[in-house]
Formats: structure tokens, sequence, C-alpha cells
């Protein structure tokens, strides 16, 4: 993807690797709106970056969703990139008095959305890049979070779906497959152990500017890649 002069809307781009993302889109000369569920962490985006324009929004919502696309298609018609970043995980058992409560909020935000959203800025006429972002988990399923897993490799499939439908419209799909990075995701500390959001940052963008579409970085180049004996092997370390 062209990765200058572009008006991207990133979908929980205040924190995290979206944080991350915003950050860099700016630095490189892009126009960059964020939205997100929590109105003091956006303030605290507009007040450190005031270009950045952002909007509340609870993706698990279809009005709100439905209402995302309207303002954008009323305000920012030349929205050109359109990443959907958001996403939750959650660290539970099949056995869980809520297992299925919670697994309808992260089929929601991971799979709804994103599928929603595509559907919706696809009536953009200015749009030009899609930006998928899955997992390393999307490869090999981490056992303590089976159904972000589960969301992760049907994202994923969709991704190398609609790349393949899209090619004939000038609308390139990008997937960044992110391993385990160093968030908020799942709950503080879950992911204290990972790579910082600045080193992967960089290689995805050393990766865009070299005009690759299936971004990876450390653990899942590895597990987007591997062989099934390789993924057997990689899904026993994750999960013993
Ligand atoms: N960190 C990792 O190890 C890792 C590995 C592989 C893939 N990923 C993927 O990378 C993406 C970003 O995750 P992250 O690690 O940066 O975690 P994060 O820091 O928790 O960021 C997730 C972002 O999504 C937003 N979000 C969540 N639910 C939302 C909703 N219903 N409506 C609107 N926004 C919502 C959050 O904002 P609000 O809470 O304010 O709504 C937050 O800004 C996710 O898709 C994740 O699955 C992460």
């Amino acid at each position: 993807m062209n990765i200058s002069n572009n008006k991207i809307l990133i979908t929980g781009g205040a924190s995290g690797i979206g944080l991350g993302l915003t950050e860099r889109f700016l630095e490189e000369g892009n126009s960059v709106i964020v939205c997100g569920r929590r109105a003091d962490v956006l303030d605290d985006l507009r007040e450190r970056y005031p270009a950045v324009v952002t909007r509340r929004c609870d993706l698990t919502d279809e009005a709100d969703r439905a209402a995302l696309y309207e303002w954008i298609a009323s305000e920012h018609a030349d929205l050109d990139v359109l990443v959907n970043n958001a996403g939750i995980q959650n660290w539970m058992d099949v056995a869980d008095e809520d297992f299925f409560a919670r697994a309808q909020t992260e089929l929601a935000t991971n799979v709804e959305a994103p599928l929603h959203l595509t559907a919706l800025f696809l009536k953009l006429p200015a749009l030009r890049t899609i930006v998928n972002v899955t997992s390393g988990l999307s490869f090999v399923p981490l056992t303590k979070a089976p159904v972000y897993s589960a969301t992760k490799a049907f994202f994923h499939s969709f991704t190398v779906s609609l790349r393949h439908l899209l090619e004939n419209r000038g609308v390139e799909v990008v997937e960044i497959i992110p391993p385990a990075i160093n968030t908020d995701l799942g709950g503080k500390g879950l992911h204290d152990h990972a790579p910082p959001v600045a080193d992967f940052v960089a290689a995805v963008f050393d990766q865009l500017k070299a005009g690759k579409t299936d971004i990876t970085f450390g653990l899942s180049e590895a597990m987007a890649n591997a062989g099934p004996n390789e993924a057997k092997e990689i899904f026993r370390r994750l999960n013993t």
C-alpha cells in the first residue's frame, strides 16, 4: 500500500497496536481517524495528537457501526484506508459459567464488526485499502483463548477470500499477523513478556514499504508458514 497521504480509519487506534499504527501513520503524513469505546482514552489521544479525529463507538453494536459509517460517508467521504484493528481476547474455559456470554462478545467484536465495517466501507468510492489485523493464533490456536483463536482463524480465512474478491476492484487487502505483543490485550499483565509495540510497528512499516501484503513478525512468521507437523509442534509448545 501507499503509506503516505491517506485518510485512514483505525478501529481501536487509541491503545496498544492500534496506537502504534496511529502514531506511525501520522509520522508518515496521513490523516488519521480513530474509534473506540473509552472516551478518556480518546481524549488523551487527541491531547497528544491534536490532528487526530476521534469518535466514540461500540463496535459490538450494529447501530453504532452503521452510525460510524454514515458519519464517515458524510464528513470524511475521502477516506481511503480502513484498518480493522479493534479486538478483544478472553482467556476462559468452556466449563466457565459465563463462557457463552463472553464468547458472544468476542464473536461480535472480532468477527461481526470487521465483516460489517468491510461491507459498509466498500461503499465509499475513495476506498483503496483494507488492513485486517488477525493473529499468529489464526494458524495455531492457544487453548487458553479458544474462542479468540477461532475468531482469528475465521478472520484470516475471510481476509484471504476478500483479497481475491477485490482483486479486480482496485482495493488492496493487507493482513497484519501479530505474534504476542506487549499490550493490555486480554487484561493488564497477560502480554508483559512479549516484544514492545514499537519494535512490531517498525517491522510492519518496513514490510509495507517493501510492498508486502502478509505482514508477520517473529513467531507469527513461523506460525503463518507452518506445515502440518510444524503446526503440531508449535501447538504443543504453546499449550503445554
Ligand atoms: N497484543 C497481542 O499479543 C496481539 C497478538 C495478535 C493479534 N492482536 C490483535 O491486535 C489487535 C489490537 O489488539 P491490542 O493487542 O492492541 O489490544 P488492546 O490494547 O486491548 O487494543 C484493543 C483496541 O480495540 C478497541 N476495542 C475493543 N473492543 C471494542 C469495541 N467493542 N468497540 C470499539 N473498539 C473496541 C479498544 O478500545 P476501547 O477499549 O476503548 O473500546 C482498544 O483500543 C486486536 O485485533 C488483537 O486481536 C494482538
